[in-house]
């Protein structure tokens, strides 16, 4: 809590009502997506076990975005593929067009992100991946739930990747899709420690009893008792369950804890979609465009069910804006400030710009119309603030 008042965080937060029984029989996957995923770990281990199933040979190469968060273009490395990587459009977008000439005869697969549950043209991307003869891959790990009209993002392509704990309040939690019964990937086999998976619970409990900002410490006595969890966990784990932007294969290999199924199955999709989409909608109407702050994605199509809401701050700093924005008590998202260290930055200007300027707000099911017009105030003055910081 800062000052009294309610922090408004970028990510849904655990509540115990999360852990009671399941409500979906059949699983979110099967449910939403009409068939089952394998549940991984990570977005990272499944993309991993997805690009190995192509079985490639040395000199293949994988068209990838030059705009990513770095850990997706590494599971893509640590198969032996070629990055081969493709600008995008300020609005985040990509067509078939600008993808086909980048297609040689090495191509055997296209890597998609919609980005922040935004939908590709993924059906046009399709056909000219069928067209080559190569496979399609969609990074839907910012859009689980998202549809482009009525058909869910993630069954278009061969095959799709989830990150389900971006968007649901899960310890761990990553899914693979395979839509092309041609590619069977390897399963992870691992199990994850179960007191890891109770520690992150306990934490994510914790930070919502006290609504705390995520980067604040707990109070003191609790805060003790998390670091010695931490330590102990820690010297039994290694960094093997730590969600930063490492990558290996021990971490590929291990599946989704069964306390994230459980809260998986008990989410209602609806009201996640629902609840998102007001929320975007809402930021919509309360958000006037400024030179400063300019609207990625001004619409919100049927059937997207948004991550965040994507902004391109100009003219002012935008990590200096975010950090404004944490100490008034309003969490926002950085996506792909650091890009991949393969990527030569000065030959991709939109992706370069992009990860010095996009700044995400928070939509998620656990805010309110109310939030919304705290976060959209709470902008207005500190972009003011900031301007006139800088006029002095
Ligand atoms: C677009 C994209 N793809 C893949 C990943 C990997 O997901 P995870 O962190 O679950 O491994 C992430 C996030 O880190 C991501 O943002």
């Amino acid at each position: 809590m800062i000052g009294g008042k309610r922090f408004i965080t970028e990510f849904p937060l655990l509540g115990p009502g999360d852990l009671l029984p399941p409500r979906i029989k059949g699983g979110l996957f099967k449910t939403f997506y009409g068939r089952e995923a394998t549940l991984s770990y990570f977005g990272r281990g499944a993309l991993w076990a997805g690009v190995n199933s192509l079985k490639l040979s040395a000199g293949d190469n994988i068209l990838v975005p030059a705009y990513h968060c770095g850990v997706e273009i590494e599971a893509v490395t640590m198969t032996g593929a070629e990055l081969r990587y493709y600008d995008l459009k300020k609005d985040l977008s990509i067509t078939a067009a600008d993808l086909s000439p980048l297609i040689d005869a090495g191509t055997r697969a296209v890597l998609l992100i919609h980005y922040f549950g935004f939908p590709q043209p993924v059906e046009k991307i399709k056909a000219l991946c069928s067209a080559k003869g190569i496979i399609l891959i969609e990074d839907c790990c910012h859009a689980l739930l998202s549809s482009l009209g009525e058909k869910p993002l993630g069954t278009f392509g061969d095959l799709a990747i989830y990150s389900q704990r971006k968007s649901l309040p899960l310890p761990d939690g990553g899914a693979l899709l395979v839509n092309n019964s041609a590619l069977s990937p390897k399963l992870p086999t691992e199990k994850p420690e179960f007191s890891v998976t109770v520690k992150k619970c306990l934490g994510m409990l914790l930070r919502a009893a006290f609504n705390l900002d995520p980067r604040n410490e707990l109070p003191i006595p609790l805060e003790r008792l998390a670091a010695s969890f931490n330590r102990s966990v820690a010297r039994k784990s290694g960094a093997r369950y730590s969600t930063g932007l490492e990558i290996n294969q021990e971490r590929c290999n291990l599946a989704m804890s069964e306390l994230s199924r459980r809260i998986m199955e008990r989410t209602l999709a609806s009201v996640v979609i629902r609840v998102r989409r007001e929320n975007y909608s809402t930021l919509l109407k309360e958000l006037t465009e400024t030179t400063e702050v300019q609207i990625i994605r001004p619409r919100l199509p049927q059937g997207v069910c948004p991550l965040f809401f994507p902004l391109l701050i100009e003219g002012v700093s935008r990590d200096a804006l975010q950090e404004r924005l944490l100490k008034s008590g309003v969490g926002s998202y950085v996506f792909g400030a650091d890009l991949h260290p393969t990527l030569p930055r000065n030959r991709f200007p939109n992706a370069k710009t992009l990860s010095r300027k996009v700044l995400c707000l928070p939509v998620h099911q656990e805010l309110r119309a109310g939030d919304m017009s705290i976060i959209a105030t709470t902008l207005r003055r500190e972009v003011k603030e900031l301007l006139h910081a800088d006029a002095h």
